[in-house]
């Protein structure tokens, strides 16, 4: 059989390059979608900014042109901006939006037919248990992954006679550089120490106080690929360290 293709976004850093690592070790053959690329990481790096209508379209465009197919989308490029409502600008909240939702759905709707004749077509969101709960200072990033959970459960629905599969991973917090960026401004927003930041800001809401390692996040999209990954469709995928049994 063919090899089967995907395209990750995000793919030069923490959870996107883990996820573009393991889906390589799996056989698919995989775009690597960043801002900034990694020449020497894992997949065919591919230039994109991912908060513009052509960056998302040339991103699937150049898949199917390369690869002949494209049976996985992965959007997974993300940022994060921390500051209380009133000081939270326009200009911050409309970027978050567009790279955290907008692109998320350009994606799905330039990859449909694709996703279609794959026969297995998965659509794969690294949304957050922010899509699910919410936490202060992070107006922008909550609702666009709660947005996000949305899109999925639309997706999944349009996609179920096409063979398409729509599923959204919702980790607690992961160690990348995402959350290690956190700290400095969690340590002012909060007034409280940067060392004190990770025991008592970022892992306070994780039942158990441990950081999930971006590989077992790729683990988990891996497995979803996959024949089995069908019956998770419109669904969150949570793995939140117990976060969200509260
Ligand atoms: N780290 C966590 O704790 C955590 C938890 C839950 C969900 N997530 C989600 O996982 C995803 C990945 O986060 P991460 O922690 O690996 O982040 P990261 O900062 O390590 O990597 C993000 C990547 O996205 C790329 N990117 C940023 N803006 C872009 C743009 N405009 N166009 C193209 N690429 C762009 C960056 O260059 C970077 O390589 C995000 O969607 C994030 O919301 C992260």
């Amino acid at each position: 059989m063919e090899r089967r293709a995907a395209l990750v976004t995000g793919a030069a850093s923490g959870i996107g390059r883990a996820i573009a690592q393991r889906l390589e070790a799996d056989g698919l053959a995989v775009l690597a979608v960043d801002l900034a690329p990694d020449p020497d990481g894992p997949g065919d790096p591919f230039t994109a900014d991912l908060t513009t209508g052509e960056g998302n379209r040339a991103a699937v465009e150049a898949a199917v042109e390369r690869y002949g197919r494209l049976d996985v989308v992965v959007p997974n490029a993300g940022v994060q901006h921390i500051a209380p409502v009133e000081e939270f600008s326009e200009q911050w909240w409309r970027s978050l939006i567009e790279l955290l939702l907008t692109s998320p759905f350009l994606l799905a709707s330039h990859a449909w037919q694709a996703l279609g004749e794959s026969g297995q077509g998965r659509f794969i969101a690294v949304a957050s248990v922010h899509g699910l709960v919410a936490s202060p200072y992070k107006a922008a990033y909550v609702s666009a992954k709660h947005g996000l959970l949305g899109l999925v459960k639309v997706l999944a629905l349009e996609g179920a006679e096409h063979g398409i599969a729509a599923t959204a991973v919702c980790p607690g917090y992961v160690r990348t550089p995402l959350v290690e960026d956190q700290i400095g401004a969690q340590a002012r927003t909060h007034g409280i120490d940067e060392r004190d930041v990770l025991e008592q800001v970022i892992l306070q809401p994780h039942a158990i106080k441990q950081l999930i390692e971006p590989s077992e996040v790729a683990e988990v999209v891996s497995m979803l690929t996959r024949s089995t990954g069908a019956a998770f469709t419109g669904s969150p995928v949570v793995m939140d360290m117990g976060w969200s049994a509260r």
